[in-house]
């Protein structure tokens, strides 16, 4: 077979900085165009390297499964900054020991008894003070799922999501537009709040990490079950690791869960019939719902499955690799990157009939049955497989059932709502909804 190394260029290319300004403006429209204009495998050209989009699952499976051959991209990379090596930005043994330490945390059994947490705070939630007020509820989700997290990893109270969340802010700010181009050492202000963010974030973790190692208490929460982690050595992680681990679970799942959540009270606003039958779902456990009833809550997890396939909270991966790899007529070499988007694929008309239409059933109906296993990917997959994706689901079903239960939410204006591609799939300005008691 003919295999080529230098495709033709797709469009929005400049000759000073290849298809950095196109990716800048609007790169989920930019991938969506390249998607329909190149097919299936195409090549990005970035001032000092390239990029090749990989739209189809088989080939999407091959890349994320691979037992070797890739490693994490430069995106990755610069998280280093913030995580160290945590989770999402280890490697090769290093992270497989992490992964095996960190794991029992995240065990079914283990999920079930934060869930607790999860619906006494999701109550708390007041709510407007005054019924029919218009809300900023992806703001307000973010507090929510912020407190989710930190609970979840400091049940003794010793962090609030507000300590962290402003420092945060900071982060993202680095990771969207213009600043998420310039290097590192461009001395821009992002630059500089990223920088002390960061600063903030560390001494704010190393301290509630050396106050409980000397309390000599372990604590029954995902701190406690790092701190207490055994290898198969008998080895356990130091205090760098537990910092980098921790920041790692805040950064990895309270955004991604309030994106979700977020998009989920948009598109229902959107759609009253799907939210009304919710509503009957979430009302038929006559209070408010628990660990136990998740099963039952089939069409608040299909609305969840819905929302993620249209806007999918990680709407790209990208992987170096290490060795060639044939794809199709393709050879990528070594050293190149690869770049895989569930924004592009999960709204391929291949693999979802009506692709833009918000339809909760297909995925009770049995037509998502016979999907290729990479069309729909919104927890990544092989053994880099997102570690929360149990948490996350238990999560969003709570929350969502909480909320629905004691509130509707109401369309302001929704032609102005818009995604914001950052680390995750943010919305942009905020999602202003009208919130009505029940
Ligand atoms: C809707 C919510 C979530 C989505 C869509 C999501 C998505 C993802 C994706 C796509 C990856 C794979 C990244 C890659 O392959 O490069 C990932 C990894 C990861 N996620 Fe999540 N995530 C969610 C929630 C969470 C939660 C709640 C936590 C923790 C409490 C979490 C912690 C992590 C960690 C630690 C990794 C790295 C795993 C490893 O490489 O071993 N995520 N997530």
């Amino acid at each position: 077979m003919l295999l080529v190394s230098s495709p033709r260029r797709p469009s929005g290319w400049h000759p000073l900085i290849g298809h950095g300004l196109t990716m800048m403006r609007d790169p989920l429209a930019a991938l969506e165009r390249w998607a329909r204009e190149e097919g299936d495998v195409y090549r990005l050209s970035f001032p000092g390297f390239h990029n090749w989009a990989v739209n189809h699952p088989d080939h999407i499976e091959q890349i994320l499964t691979a037992p070797s051959g890739t490693r994490k991209d430069r995106d990755v990379e610069r998280l280093k900054s913030l995580l160290g090596l945590g989770l999402l930005t280890s490697e090769g043994d290093f992270w497989r020991r992490q992964r095996r330490l960190a794991q029992p945390a995240f065990h079914r059994d283990r999920i079930a008894r934060y869930a607790e947490q999860m619906v006494s705070l999701a109550e708390a939630w007041s709510g407007p003070s005054r019924s029919g007020e218009v809300l900023d509820m992806s703001h307000a989700l973010m507090a929510l799922t912020l407190e989710i997290a930190t609970t979840a990893l400091f049940s003794d109270g010793s962090v609030s999501g507000d300590d962290i969340g402003r420092a945060l802010d900071d982060v993202m700010a680095r990771y969207s537009g213009l600043t998420y181009l310039a290097p590192d050492w461009v001395p821009l202000p992002a630059h500089r709040r990223y920088r002390a963010a960061v600063a903030r974030l560390h001494r704010l973790v190393d301290a509630v990490i050396s106050r409980r190692r000397g309390s000599g208490m372990d604590g029954d929460d995902l701190l406690g079950m790092f701190l207490t982690a055994r290898d198969q050595d008998g080895s356990r992680m130091n205090d760098q690791q537990l910092r980098d681990e921790v920041l790692t679970m805040v950064l990895a799942g309270h955004e991604t869960t309030s994106n979700a959540l977020s998009w989920t009270l948009h598109l229902l606003s959107q759609n009253p019939v799907v939210e009304g039958e919710l509503q009957d779902e979430v009302r038929a456990l006559g209070g408010p719902p628990s660990a136990r009833d998740v099963n039952r809550l089939e069409l608040c997890s299909a609305v969840i499955s819905e929302t993620m396939r249209l806007f999918p909270p990680a709407w790209v991966l990208g992987r170096a690799l290490t060795r060639d790899w044939e794809v199709g007529p393709h050879r990528i070499p070594a050293g190149e990157e690869v770049l895989v988007s569930q924004w592009v694929i999960h709204r391929d008309a291949r693999w979802f009939p009506e692709p833009l239409q918000f339809r909760p059933r297909r995925w009770l109906d049995g037509s998502t049955r016979d999907l290729p296993a990479y069309a729909y990917f919104p927890f990544g997959g092989g053994q880099r497989m997102c570690i929360g994706k149990g948490f996350a689901l238990m999560e969003a079903t709570l929350v969502l059932a909480s909320l629905l239960r004691r509130f509707r939410f109401e369309a302001v204006a929704p032609e102005k709502v818009k995604p914001l591609p950052s680390i995750t799939l943010r919305v942009q300005g905020g999602l202003p909804l009208r919130v009505h008691r029940r």
